[in-house]
């Protein structure tokens, strides 16, 4: 959710600002700019609406500065626009900033302090420079000293990255809440909101911590706590590989995404299962022995993730013997519900830093209550600050609908089941091969994908020129739905709904109408001639369905057809048919596969 990056002291800034925000593109596309300056002060500042290749276009060959800061926007305040984009200037245009994060008070600041300032955009980061320049200005303070005067004045959540027009060798930084790293350069140093967007040119980071200002030059990195403390910090060794951020010869990084999963599944099963014992778990004894001490398990999470806990639910009450509450991490914190006596908090979270459930995990880690990270992205803010962290292993999600790391989720979670299983002795996980099961979902996938041309067809004709359409299922089939639902409303804007098939006669089913959409998922044998009937109810309404079904329940007439996997697993192959159903969907509707309307990958704001 808006990307920022930042060079001091290289030949060519603009060069490293362009790259880095192209690797953050993800976070927010809706407008970009720069701000790049040289040793003799000469400066410009640009800003394009739309993405980063617009901006690109703007930039003229003679911006070569050595310094300079850039942002790639997500819009909160103020609507897509050149104003509103960053970086923002303070009164007389000496300071020059860039944000990511929300500033809550920034109305009641506006109207103390600044109410005869002259402010261009609509946005709160214009109001932060503004108070930023002005108590430097008037208090004759430096700028380290109106810096942090002005962060004890603000409410919210930042990662600030200011430069001062009469000192371009130095980038200002401060952090609260939203995710910044400092990059270290050879001769220059750097400062971007995620690894990926600096290792072109390193791949050693200094992470920042909440409440910590940064001062970084070209040959120094100085960090501060709240109190002006000089803090020392080693720095990490950050292991990304350039090629696996690459989209290859794939038109877009969902399909790259979506086959990479069979791969994704053999790579879980070599790290979290013993070579010697396919019934033993690579999971710590403490995470173990932190389930088992727990009398209810809640997850937290957002989007997708939380339909990972929806979907591994059922299979992790079965093999720990344990209560599991999914819980919407946006609504738990400010509507908690009464808890158990020994509450143990999972965190689902691709990218380990959404806000939404950061915040949770900061209030419950306050009450005491440990917290596990389940995250594709070690490093991240939700690893750093749980007690635990399960990674997945999945390689970079770069596509903004998430596939493969939903189904990483989904396994990994069976993976501490399991192991919490077997620890307790529970039969039912004795009994539950993972390492022969997870390769039977790799192969399903697997056979998924070779038909994606006959599923294409099935696309275009089923899904051409509606508006509106619904998945239905029952058990894992529904919590399937509600995935498949989200993956083709966000990328081809499809209105579709994720139903409980019995569900849908008490209400929604007036919805149906002549040549509505309805896609039908079948996977459990014993409940499948309920579903059956309830597509006959929409089918005699008017309704064109398509069905997606296990072997085991598949009829003549069916249209994808999925290999059997066990029963605990369905919702990982069953969600990859309806994975392809909106990528084709999308692509039948030329719009931008991976990167959507109105969305960000990252959502770094609550
Ligand atoms: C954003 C993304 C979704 C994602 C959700 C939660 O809204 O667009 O795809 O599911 O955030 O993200 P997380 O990184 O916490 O899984």
């Amino acid at each position: 959710m808006c990307g920022i990056v930042g060079v001091v002291g290289s030949r060519n800034a603009t060069d490293i600002l362009i790259q880095g925000l192209q690797k953050l593109e993800y976070r927010g596309y809706d407008s970009a700019g720069i701000f790049v300056t040289d040793k003799n002060k000469n400066s410009v500042l640009v800003k394009a609406v739309g993405r980063i290749s617009a901006l690109q276009e703007k930039i003229d060959i003679e911006v070569n500065g050595t310094s300079g800061i850039g942002h790639t926007r997500w819009a909160t305040h103020g609507k897509p626009s050149k104003i509103n984009a960053h970086p923002h200037v303070s009164a007389n245009s000496r300071f020059v900033l860039v944000h990511n994060g929300v500033i809550e008070n920034f109305k009641e600041l506006k109207e103390r302090y600044l109410t005869d300032d002259k402010l261009v955009s609509k946005t709160d980061t214009e109001i932060a420079v503004h108070l930023i320049g002005k108590l430097i200005e008037e208090g004759n303070l430096s700028v380290v000293e109106g810096f942090r005067k002005a962060l004890k004045l603000l409410e919210g959540s930042f990662a600030f990255a200011l430069m001062d027009r009469k000192d371009s060798e130095i980038i200002y930084v401060a952090k609260n809440k939203s995710p910044l790293l400092i990059g270290l350069g050879n001769g220059y140093n750097m400062i971007c909101s995620d690894a990926m967007a600096m290792i072109r040119e390193t791949n050693r980071f200094l992470e920042l911590y909440d409440e910590e200002m940064v001062i970084v030059k070209r040959d120094s990195v100085k960090i501060m706590d709240a109190n002006g403390t000089v803090v020392k910090r080693k720095p990490y060794i950050a292991k990304l590989d350039l090629s696996d951020i690459g989209k290859g010869a794939y038109p877009y990084y969902m399909l790259k995404e979506i086959d990479e999963q069979p791969a994704v599944m053999r790579k879980i099963m070599q790290k979290y299962i013993a070579n010697t014992n396919p019934h033993q778990m690579k999971v710590e004894q403490e995470i173990l022995e932190a389930v088992v001490k727990a009398d209810r398990i809640y997850v937290i999470a957002a989007g997708t993730s939380s339909h990972a806990g929806w979907a591994a639910k059922a299979f992790f009450e079965q093999l720990t013997k344990t209560p599991v509450e999914i819980c919407l991490a946006s609504e738990f914190g400010y509507n908690t519900p009464l808890l158990s006596k020994k509450p143990l908090f999972i965190y689902i979270s691709q990218s380990g830093e959404t806000a939404d459930s950061r915040q949770v995990l900061v209030k419950m880690k306050k009450l005491g209550y440990k917290a596990l990270t389940i995250t594709n992205v070690p490093g991240s803010t939700l690893s750093r600050e749980a007690d635990y962290t399960l990674l997945l292993y999945a390689g970079s999600e770069i596509a903004v609908a998430s596939t493969k790391a939903y189904t990483a989720q989904i396994a990994v979670m069976a993976v501490l089941a399991k192991a919490v299983g077997e620890y307790i002795g529970n039969s039912v996980a004795r009994s539950f091969n993972l390492l022969q099961e997870l390769s039977l979902v790799a192969s399903a996938i697997e056979a998924l994908l070779t038909e994606k041309k006959q599923i294409e067809q099935k696309v275009y004709k089923h899904l051409q020129n509606t508006r509106n359409a619904f998945y239905i299922g029952r058990g894992a089939d529904y919590y399937a739905s509600m995935e498949a639902a989200l993956k083709l409303k966000e990328i081809s804007y499809i209105q579709c709904e994720g139903f409980a098939a019995g569900e849908l006669k008490h209400g929604t089913i007036a919805l149906i109408e002549e040549r509505t959409p309805v896609q039908a998922l079948i996977s459990n044998k014993e409940i499948a001639s309920h579903t059956r009937g309830n597509v006959m109810e929409v089918v005699s309404r008017g309704a064109k369905v398509l069905t997606i079904v296990s072997q085991d329940c598949a009829q003549k007439e069916d249209d994808i057809v999925v290999q059997i996997v066990h029963p605990f697993l369905t919702c990982i192959t069953m969600v990859v048919p309806t994975q392809l159903v909106a990528y084709y969907a999308t692509l039948q509707r030329k719009l931008d596969v991976d990167k959507p309307r109105n969305l960000a990958k990252s959502v770094t704001v609550e």
